[in-house]
């Protein structure tokens, strides 16, 4: 199969819609990160994107959806045939639709009781189902344009780095999709938070992203709880995201300050990759060359301001390039220990760590 880069003009939305329809695979952007779409009612367009990703059918699919009306999201996820409102409590329905009428559009995904509508598939045989809005133009364009609800992970192949452009997509998945829609690098850089709202309204942050515990935590006027959430009494539920190892590059990568990764980088090491956090190249390059005096070192610094926005952005493009390196080892930084964006990266790098 021949995989095409498309520029994401009215008509190529247009089309891309029609292959949706004819349950085809498209890769599309979103703000987070680029997504592999496929209809996420139709059970064999599902089950193509497993396959194109070689992805478990342990692991679950968010499901996009666009539409105009935010004042009730919980009844338009269920006309939708998406969600059963009815298996929330009165509180847990207030609590959700609020959170969702904040939030929506953006990088915040709302893990609801599911409508027997949705296949299995999508959703792992769990009794939920996750369902986002993204604010990316060309997403809500293509959401509107085709009228479905898309079911969408990160468009890349099982276990290995989210892509944040068209081009990284490529990378991932050529010859196996037949169309990538072009919307220019992605403007937060990290996947959306995941939180799970229980029938009874306790909330399980399941996934860290743009959207912080914090303001979750001040709108719903509730605790959010870190850690797998329950969905049967005394199950706990699959949450694959929180699998230990899930962004992974493929050499392996050491999470440290440099003086003590030093110990990790057998004497054989010709070419190492440094990920560091913050601050200015010639320093750091400095730093690194006393301690890996005959290696030699390629840098990539997430944001030399320390700023977080930015630093999230370059994460998994800065990964991805010293990955396609020569280098045989990857050391990074740890990230500083702040609220905020900081926690996302903090959680994709120690799950891309060995
Ligand atoms: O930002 C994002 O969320 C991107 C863009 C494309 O929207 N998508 C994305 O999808 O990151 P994916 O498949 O890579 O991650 C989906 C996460 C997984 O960790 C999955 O386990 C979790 O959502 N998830 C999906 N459905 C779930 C469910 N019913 N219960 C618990 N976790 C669920
Ligand atoms: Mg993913």
């Amino acid at each position: 199969m021949n995989t095409k880069i498309l520029p994401a003009s009215p008509e190529s939305i247009r089309a891309a819609a029609e292959a949706l329809r004819r349950g085809e695979l498209v890769a599309i952007p979103t703000e987070t990160v680029y997504g592999l779409a496929a209809h996420a009612l139709d059970e064999k367009a599902v089950a193509s994107v497993f396959s194109a990703k070689e992805r478990p059918t342990f692991d679950p699919l968010i499901v996009h959806v666009a539409f105009e009306n935010l004042q009730a999201p919980l009844r338009e996820l269920s006309r939708l045939g998406l969600v059963d409102e009815t298996a929330l409590s009165p509180t847990a329905r207030e609590t959700a639709d609020f959170l969702l009428q904040t939030f929506w559009p953006g990088p915040f995904t709302l893990v609801l009781p599911k409508n027997p509508r949705v296949p299995d598939l999508v959703t792992s045989g769990l009794p939920s189902v996750a369902v986002r809005m993204p604010r990316h133009p060309i997403a809500e364009a293509l959401l509107r344009e085709s009228g479905l609800p898309l079911a969408a992970p990160s468009a890349n192949r099982f276990g290995r780095i989210s892509p944040t452009s068209a081009q990284d997509v490529l990378k991932e998945l050529r010859g196996r999709i037949p169309w990538i829609l072009d919307g220019g690098p992605c403007e937060i850089g990290v996947e959306s938070t995941v939180l799970q709202i229980l029938p009874d309204g306790t909330l399980h942050l399941l996934r860290p992203g743009a959207i912080f515990k914090a303001e979750i935590e001040h709108y719903a006027e509730a605790p959010v709880h870190s850690g797998p959430a329950v969905t049967q009494p005394g199950t706990p539920a699959a949450s694959p995201g929180t699998l230990a190892s899930h962004y992974a590059p493929s050499k392996p990568l050491f999470l440290g300050d440099p003086e003590s990764l030093a110990g990790k980088v057998p004497s054989s090491t010709r070419h190492i990759g440094f990920l560091a956090a913050q601050g200015d190249e010639a320093e750091i390059l400095h730093r690194l060359e006393k301690i890996f005096p005959t290696q030699k070192i390629t840098l990539r610094i997430l944001s030399p301001e320390g700023d977080d926005d930015e630093a999230a952005r370059n994460l998994f493009s800065h990964l991805r390039t010293l990955d396609e390196s020569s280098a045989e080892i990857l050391l990074s930084e740890k990230y500083p220990d702040r609220e905020g964006l900081a926690h996302a990266i903090r959680d994709r790098l120690k799950r891309a760590k060995r």
